[in-house]
């Protein structure tokens, strides 16, 4: 049997204390394609890929959807060509880019963000330019980190905070408050 690990680094979804770790992310997958009404055929956009969880999951239940990642890590985009050459699927691209300076002609039937507009600093022009690589139908998920009510750059506690050197470098994410993106609506579908 082939073996592939896909890290996961947004959310899993555990539906009880039985749940292992594998059947978390596949759940968690599940939900995101469900909410994000996912259909066969469509073009797929992950902004921030991470290590290809949601990307490679897309491609293989969906075979005639097209994929296509986006990170800024050449680690991460390598990693995920490999797996996805050892499952053999020819419906994957992934471009190694900054997605803040990254421009294409290209528009996607389904956008997904999965706890990366965290690392972006001006998110009405992330939105704007999100919205012109949508297609006219076409719909955004977006997955972050929240505050109930507050906006916030993640700072270290005091200089010792190990989370803030190791994991996020203090100022590197934004927490969003829950109701942000709210306030950036410029496009909407009636
Ligand atoms: C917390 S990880 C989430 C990864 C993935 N969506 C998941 O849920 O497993 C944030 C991702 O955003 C990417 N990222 C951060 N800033 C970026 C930028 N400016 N351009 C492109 N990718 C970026 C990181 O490399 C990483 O892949």
């Amino acid at each position: 049997m082939l073996e592939v690990l896909i890290l996961i680094l947004g959310g899993c979804y555990f539906k009880d204390e039985s749940t292992t770790l594998d059947e978390a992310e596949e759940a968690s997958h599940e939900l995101y394609c469900e909410r994000a009404q996912i259909k066969d055929g469509q073009t797929v956009l992950d902004v921030g890929c991470g290590q290809g969880g949601l990307l490679l999951h897309i491609a293989q239940k969906y075979k005639n959807c097209h994929v296509t990642g986006i990170t800024n890590s050449n680690a991460q985009k390598n990693y995920i060509v490999m797996q996805a050459e050892k499952l053999q699927l020819s419906n994957v691209d992934v471009i190694s880019a900054d997605v803040t300076k990254f421009e294409t002609e290209k528009t996607f039937d389904r956008i997904f963000v999965i706890e990366a507009i965290e690392h972006m600093k001006n998110i009405k022009l992330f939105l704007k330019k999100l919205s012109s690589w949508m297609e006219e139908d076409g719909l955004l998920f977006v997955d972050h980190i929240c505050n109930k009510t507050f906006n916030y750059h993640f700072e270290a506690l005091d200089e010792d905070d190990w989370y803030s050197g190791f994991i996020l470098p203090k100022g590197c994410v934004t927490i969003l408050s829950a109701s942000a993106l709210l306030y950036f609506q410029v496009k909407l579908i009636k």
